[in-house]
């Protein structure tokens, strides 16, 4: 064949899910065969079959251990079980493979450890036993196939990497243009079936490219063939605008440039290895991101020409997990050699930085948690080194929020409005890069999701005929990633009795008898808490607290209203279930607590020293203000300075002597940092503070924790661990056996159990922007109007019908803010319809009012 008639080669990567079965198979048979026709010698890389190349991490701690022989059977039999379901003879095809597996971790077993050259070794077996599964499945259907091993091909560049595990485990290679290699695969005329993920080192021993790298194998194999294209094949139809589970009304990026992938790819997407950029960008190769289960599917396609030229905002992506440090310093002012000293002493301990802000006085750096795997001694470390050159904070759980896309400086002032957003949130960090593709800032982990999904609203919108912007994620007939609630949520499994029971004119919260005691249990069961108070104004339902009153809880009131109101209903309460947290308060209020013998929290050291009379010889709480808030919004944050709430650290020594110049015993003390908070290990940082403060008061008796529990916005987000909450209780509950521990949430007990019904009344189309409006709005529901709050809607006429219309589901207030949610993906809806709006159990009918003379909705226990 004469070298302008050689075929052109096409690199194909397969991640672990579309290898791990036949239908799989079959597609990529499909593809295979296309490419072919279209003249193209299709060279295949692909991954182990999912799973198993952890499988292959565990079988090496249990051989350390001394017993793999589970594992090992496990591995075989699931490469035994594809064989089959491939028509192959895996027992011939693998043995070579498997009994060498056995024969090395018995070797471990024995020495009882191993080496980083061992477990590369040990790591590519995976690759290697998959490959050889798809090569022979090819051959069977008839494709000529060649399996090739990788490691001739690829050989690592060891001066790359400075120690050794990087060498073994996270090895890079180079990739310059290699005509021999070329010919020779074009020679064969052969599909070539190849591994990712592993490669050799000059002396010949097997090393690792890292995790998630089968696709930078095939971004070298590209480069050094001068492939005509590279195609990624995965589980999802390309890249988008920002997370799908995040925001249902992100989009596919039809186009895109090389380095704004890239950018996406390390800002946080995860669809994209971002090694493997730099190969086929230097050789100009276009790359596909394509999806096994649906190839019809154009995808992304990555090329040096983007498809326009206007500068724009195309991705908002999020990392989470960051660890920040700044550090605050004088010395620094026209210091020689500051930022060099600083840095050195994140090298000298390994701790790679991601973002770094430098002023006069400060530097900023955030590290990356995923990447570091930081442990606490390491970050010890550096604080201590870094404390010789400034005082150093340290801010963890951070997220950095990215807007990415060419020329980003010359749009930022149509940042305008969604900087506002930010108004609300603390930045710790901003950065715009030098490339002028990125502008990120650092804020609250807590806060991301949701700045995320009201960025987007902002910035990404699509034009007419829109080049890079395309479908939405189930436009695409995706399912559910898009944190829909499960189809065993109470309201999905008793839907028909709700749509029966909503009324035609008004709008009706319904909660859920049984879901209320569920949660209810589940908080009493933890073995630490001696005490849980329900925090009445999430909810001041009647039967809803007598419901929580048969369950043994006690009560959290905030005004003698909220106190009378739990007497009456429940009648003979034993007061001291009762906790009466007032702030700012008139005088009468806390007359009224201290006569009806409730327990009593001063967040205040006024009313003792004004009014002194009223205390004399009783027991008090005192609220703590801790110094840091946390929270679901800054509204919700209850401690700092620029809060009411507590009373300040360096109040409290004034406040025990006043105290006892009373007569008043301080039995108990409490701290409350804010609402709607899934870290787990929130209440323990609380415990502790006030576990010290405790030794300073020796009538303590109780900690109140307060309240804060969160739930899930969507589904996507973890929900509140409690087991994981209970566990870090436990270590002050062991130290200080005679505390008693208190909590009073509100929120956690009723979120999920209710939800706001009301029917559609009418339609609009304004411009390609939808409205769907039902009879009631922010009057009975304030959450999404103050707080930016998401709340699922569903309609609920039409739950089974697929969701094509992306619309803004509105009220009948007299505001632009009476929205309930934005940009929604739902049924086309029809008059009448019933519309559910999900976790409304907290904070809905509570915070209701009249506005626009018009009745909030009713409620109804089921
Ligand atoms: N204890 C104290 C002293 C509180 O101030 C609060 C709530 C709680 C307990 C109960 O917090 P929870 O467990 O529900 O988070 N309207 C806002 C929430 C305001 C919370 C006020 N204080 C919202 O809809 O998110």
């Amino acid at each position: 064949m004469s070298r302008t008639e050689r075929p052109q080669q096409v690199v194909m990567k397969f991640g672990g899910s579309s290898v791990s079965d036949r239908a799989s198979w079959e597609r990529i048979c499909e593809q295979v065969l296309a490419r072919q026709a279209e003249g193209y010698q299709p060279v295949i890389v692909h991954s182990a079959i999912t799973g198993v190349t952890g499988q292959l991490d565990n079988l090496l701690t249990d051989a350390v251990a001394g017993g793999y022989a589970r594992l090992l059977e496990n591995i075989s039999t699931r490469h035994l079980q594809l064989a089959a379901d491939l028509d192959l003879d895996g027992e011939t095809l693998l043995h070579g493979y498997l009994s060498e597996l056995e024969k090395i971790s018995a070797g471990i077993a024995l020495v009882g450890e191993v080496s980083y050259r061992l477990q590369a070794r040990v790591l590519a077996f995976g690759e290697l036993m998959a490959t050889t599964l798809g090569a022979s499945y090819l051959r069977e259907r008839k494709i000529n196939a060649e399996w090739w091993d990788v490691r001739d091909i690829l050989q690592s560049d060891p001066k790359t990497n400075s120690n050794e595990r990087a060498r073994y485990l996270a090895a890079t290679c180079t990739f310059a243009p290699d005509s021999q290699l070329q010919e020779e695969f074009a020679r064969s005329g052969a599909v070539i079936v190849t591994q990712g993920f592993i490669a050799r080192d000059p002396n010949g021993a097997t090393v690792l490219l890292g995790r998630s790298s089968s696709d930078t194998t095939a971004s070298y194999l590209a480069a050094r063939l001068g492939a005509s294209r590279l195609e990624i094949w995965t589980d999802v139809p390309g890249m988008y605008s920002a997370d799908p589970r995040l925001v249902p009304s992100a989009r596919l990026l039809k186009r895109l440039d090389y380095y704004e992938t890239q950018e996406i790819a390390t800002t946080g997407g995860r669809i994209l290895h971002p090694a493997c950029l730099p190969p086929v960008r230097e050789r100009n190769i276009p790359l596909f991101i394509r999806c096994t289960s649906n190839p019809e599917i154009s995808g992304t396609v990555v090329s040096r020409d983007p498809a326009e030229s206007v500068p724009r905002v195309k991705a908002i992506s999020v990392k989470s997990g960051l660890t920040l440090l700044s550090i605050e310093t004088m010395g620094m002012w026209q210091q020689v050699g500051f930022l060099a000293d600083a840095f050195q002493c994140f090298s000298r301990n390994g701790v790679s930085i991601d973002l770094v802000s430098t002023s006069e006085t400060n530097v900023t750096v955030s590290l990356d948690d995923d990447a570091n795997g930081i442990d606490a001694d390491v970050l010890d470390r550096v604080v201590a080194e870094l404390s010789d050159l400034g005082r150093v904070r340290i801010i963890r759980s951070c997220a950095a929020i990215s807007l990415v896309g060419r020329h980003i400086r010359a749009i930022l002032h149509e940042l305008g409005p969604a900087l506002e957003l930010f108004e609300e949130h603390k930045i710790y960090l901003v950065s715009q890069a030098a490339n002028d593709l990125n502008f990120t800032f650092v804020v609250d982990e807590e806060q991301s999701h949701r700045l995320v999904q009201r960025l987007h609203e902002l910035l990404i919108t699509p034009t007419c005929e829109d080049p890079v912007l395309g479908a939405t994620w189930s436009e695409l007939g995706q399912s559910d990633a898009d944190g829909r609630a499960s189809d065993s949520t109470w309201w999905k499994v008793k839907r028909q009795q709700l749509i029966d029971l909503t009324p035609d004119e008004e709008a009706v919260y319904v909660y859920d008898a049984q879901t209320l005691s569920g949660v209810a249990t589940a908080l009493q069961e933890l073995p630490t808490l001696d005490q849980v108070f329900y925090a009445i104004k999430a909810n001041a339902n009647i039967k809803v607290i007598q419901l929580f009153h048969e369950a043994g809880l006690g009560f959290e009131c905030v005004s003698p209203g909220e106190v009378r109101h739990v007497m009456a209903a429940c009648p003979g309460i034993d007061p001291k279930r009762i906790l009466f947290t007032p702030n700012f308060a008139p005088r009468g209020d806390y007359e009224f607590a201290l006569d009806m013998g409730v327990w009593m929290t001063l967040d205040n050291i006024y009313p003792l020293q004004r009014w002194s009379d009223l205390f004399n010889d009783t027991d008090v709480f005192v609220r703590i203000d801790p110094g840091r808030g946390r929270g679901h919004h800054k509204h919700v944050k209850t401690a700092g300075k620029n809060s009411k709430f507590g009373v300040p650290l360096f109040e409290l020594d004034d406040l025990a002597k006043q105290a006892e110049a009373c007569g008043v015993r301080i039995v108990g003390l409490h701290a409350h940092t804010g609402s709607g908070i899934l870290t787990p290990t929130n209440w323990q940082g609380l415990a502790i503070l006030l576990a010290e403060l405790a030794d300073g008061f020796p009538e303590v008796h109780t900690l109140n924790l307060g309240g804060g529990l969160g739930v899930p916005e969507q589904s996507h987000q973890a929900r509140l661990d409690l087991g994981a909450l209970n566990e870090s209780l436990q270590t002050i509950k062991s130290a200080r056996p005679r505390l008693k521990l208190w909590l009073e949430p509100g929120r956690f007990l009723v979120a999920e159990a209710g939800v706001l019904l009301a029917r559609v009344t009418q339609t609009k189309g304004k411009d390609g922007v939808g409205y769907v409006g039902i009879n009631t709005g922010m009057n009975s529901f304030m959450r999404p109007a103050l707080y930016g709050a998401y709340h699922e809607i569903a309609n609920l006429t039409r739950l089974d019908e697929p969701a094509t219309e992306l619309v803004n589901v509105v009220g009948p207030i007299c505001e632009t803010a009476d929205q309930l949610g934005g940009e929604r993906l739902l049924p086309p809806c029809r008059e009448g319809d019933v519309m559910l709006i999900a976790n409304t159990g907290a904070y809905g009918r509570v915070m209701s009012s009249h506005y626009n003379l018009r009745e909030p909705a009713g409620e109804i226990v089921i």
